[in-house]
């Protein structure tokens, strides 16, 4: 664990001092808060490596909720939370300007869905198991603000599988400032192990492509 964190970290304080550097000569371009990149991939299109999700193509109410629940602790705080606690700290350091450059520049990163990368799902019971999610991810996975639920389609499958892990075992989900995350928690009791996570997974992986 820690080596995998501690050269993303020192990659990211260099890249910081570079921004450092760059801001000094160009003052009206500070852009020392946009390491993204360092961990969730070129372009943000994510990084199996770091277990650091795609952010390309996400929705920017979802986006800027996500940094601040990590910022106030709601997220990535649970000490079994391995990946949480990883971005935790990098949400910290985050202004309310910082999030609201970020969010623009978000929208700036071309989006392509993630390759799927799982293998042994049965993709028809995932999709019998996916009708639990319709109501609120609706019925090609593409998200519903009105019921707070992100799009799933198009995001790396082994970031969704660590998702529905953490939300049933309760890393994810459990803390009082997580409002939006209780009742997705909640959710997770219809899918009953492992394989019903991997299932569902697969069949998302079908989804708007
Ligand atoms: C040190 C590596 C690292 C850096 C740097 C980093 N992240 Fe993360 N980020 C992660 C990891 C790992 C996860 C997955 C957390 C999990 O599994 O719960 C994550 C998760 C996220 C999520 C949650 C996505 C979702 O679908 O809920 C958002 C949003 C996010 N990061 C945004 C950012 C932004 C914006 C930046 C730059 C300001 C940033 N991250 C910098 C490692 C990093
Ligand atoms: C009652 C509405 C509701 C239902 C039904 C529901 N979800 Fe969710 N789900 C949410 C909400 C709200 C969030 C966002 C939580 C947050 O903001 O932290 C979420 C988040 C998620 C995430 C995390 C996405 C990310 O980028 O981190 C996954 C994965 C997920 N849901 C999968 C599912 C699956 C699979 C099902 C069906 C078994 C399901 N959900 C059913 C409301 C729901």
């Amino acid at each position: 664990m820690m080596r995998k964190v501690l050269p993303v970290l020192v990659a990211v304080t260099l890249a910081a001092i570079a921004c450092a550097g760059t801001w000094a000569a160009e003052p009206f371009e500070p852009v020392d808060h946009r390491f993204c990149f360092t961990c969730h991939g070129t372009d943000g299109m994510g990084s199996e490596g770091i277990q650091a999700p795609r952010l390309a193509g996400m929705e920017p109410w979802y986006l800027k909720r996500q940094l601040e629940l990590f910022r106030e602790g709601g997220r990535g705080k649970h000490p079994s939370d391995i990946e949480g606690m990883e971005m935790q700290p990098m949400a910290v350091i985050l202004t309310d300007e910082h999030i609201a450059d970020i969010i623009d520049w978000a929208g700036t990163w071309e989006y392509k869905p993630a390759e799927p990368t799982l293998t042994g799902g049965n993709v028809d019971n995932g999709r019998r198991l996916y009708q639990a999610c319709v109501m609120c991810h609706g019925d090609a996975a593409q998200g519903n603000e009105a019921m707070n639920a992100p799009a799933l389609q198009g995001q790396n499958d082994w970031y969704l599988v660590t998702q529905l892990k953490n939300f049933k075992a309760g890393y994810r989900g459990t803390d009082p400032k997580d409002r939006y995350g209780a009742p997705m928690r909640a959710m997770t009791s219809s899918l009953a192990n492992e394989q019903a996570i991997i299932d569902v997974v697969s069949y998302i992986n079908t989804l708007g492509r």
